[in-house]
């Protein structure tokens, strides 16, 4: 347990400090190993697809490549698998069957971001948001004009959902309602029972200490159409200052956007905290917001400029990657909730 925790405990044994209660759960139940690094650079990816999306970002960094270019590179691998149902291609689709995309991206020494929402047709839209940063005086376009800048930056339309993503997403319209005239298959298969969040966080700092973060997601799997998600907000699904570090989160946006999840990462390991101990605290602070409960799943990663890294989540199961000097390994997120 860190001095974190123990300090914790007695405030909250004492019923001082924070008002939080007595019943709340403060303690972190960690993996057998945590990703510690020795040098620069460092990369950090949410989930278990994060081990893909190091190694592209690895081969940009390898080469002399800067954080920026490598960040991106590793989501593009991701949101082009159409395998991967949470992002890009093959993503899961929205309640009317159409694949909405969200991505925001930031550069450290730019202090610049770039954002997009609802984007459709387009397989890469971290790279859209990278132009949306570079070649356009805003931070975020959604919807069709996101998509029509796109378009104009010669970016080709392409039909985003599979086959397996579509058969997914009427085994759910045919199982809504036993009111209505769709009939659900005589059995369910496998793919039926699917996570409804995926999304990937990639963070680097590269050898020059600079930091960049991409957050890239198809979105909550049936949502409304025209709902956004924490992905493409600034200080929700990502954020980074170049003195200090970056952060990501994953899984139910709508808590992330409430708590402003990763914009306060980044503010907590500018007061001194580690990367652990800041994304520990948000997972705190949504629990909190919810009784001491939640029956949905949030996940924080974080790096600091150092390349020391962190990873918490509300609830177990959560895995992230970090390639650094060792190699490119998966560890298990530290959960507060069984
Ligand atoms: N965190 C992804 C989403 O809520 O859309």
């Amino acid at each position: 347990m860190g001095d974190l925790s123990r300090r914790d405990f007695f405030k909250n044994a004492a019923g001082v400090g924070l008002g939080i209660s007595f019943f709340e759960p403060i303690f972190f139940k960690r993996g057998a190993a945590t990703a510690v690094s020795a040098g620069l650079p460092v990369i950090i990816s949410s989930g278990g697809h994060g081990i893909k999306a190091n190694e592209a970002a690895w081969q940009i960094l390898s080469k002399g490549g800067n954080s920026l270019d490598a960040v991106e590179k590793g989501a593009n691998v991701i949101e082009s698998d159409q395998e991967d149902m949470s992002v890009g291609l093959g993503g899961l689709p929205n309640e009317e069957g159409e694949v909405e995309l969200d991505a925001s991206i930031m550069s450290g020494p730019d202090r610049n971001a770039g954002a997009v929402g609802a984007l459709k047709y387009i397989e890469n839209p971290c790279s859209v948001a990278r132009l949306v940063m570079e070649r356009s005086d805003h931070v975020m376009m959604v919807g069709k004009g996101a998509l029509r800048f796109a378009l104009a930056h010669g970016f080709k339309k392409k039909d985003l959902l599979t086959d397996k993503a579509r058969e997914i997403w009427l085994r759910w319209k045919e199982n809504l309602s036993d009111k209505d005239d769709w009939f659900p298959p005589k059995e369910l298969k496998e793919e039926d029972v699917f996570q409804t969040y995926g999304t990937i966080n990639v963070l680097v700092v590269d050898v020059n200490g600079n930091i960049s973060g991409i957050t890239t997601t198809s979105g909550l799997a049936f949502k409304i159409p025209g709902r956004l998600g924490d992905s493409p907000i600034i200080g929700a699904g990502l954020y980074l200052d170049n003195d200090v570090g970056a952060a990501g989160a994953t899984g139910r946006g709508e808590e992330v956007i409430k708590t402003c999840g990763s914009f306060m990462v980044v503010e907590n390991m500018r007061r001194g905290m580690s990367p652990q101990e800041a994304c520990e605290d948000v997972v705190k602070r949504i629990i909190k917001w919810h009784g001491g409960k939640a029956d949905f799943q949030d996940n924080f990663v974080a790096i600091n400029k150092k390349g020391e890294t962190g990873a918490a989540s509300i609830h177990k199961r959560f895995r992230y990657a970090v390639y650094n000097e060792k190699g490119n390994n998966l560890y298990d997120g530290a959960y507060l909730l069984d």
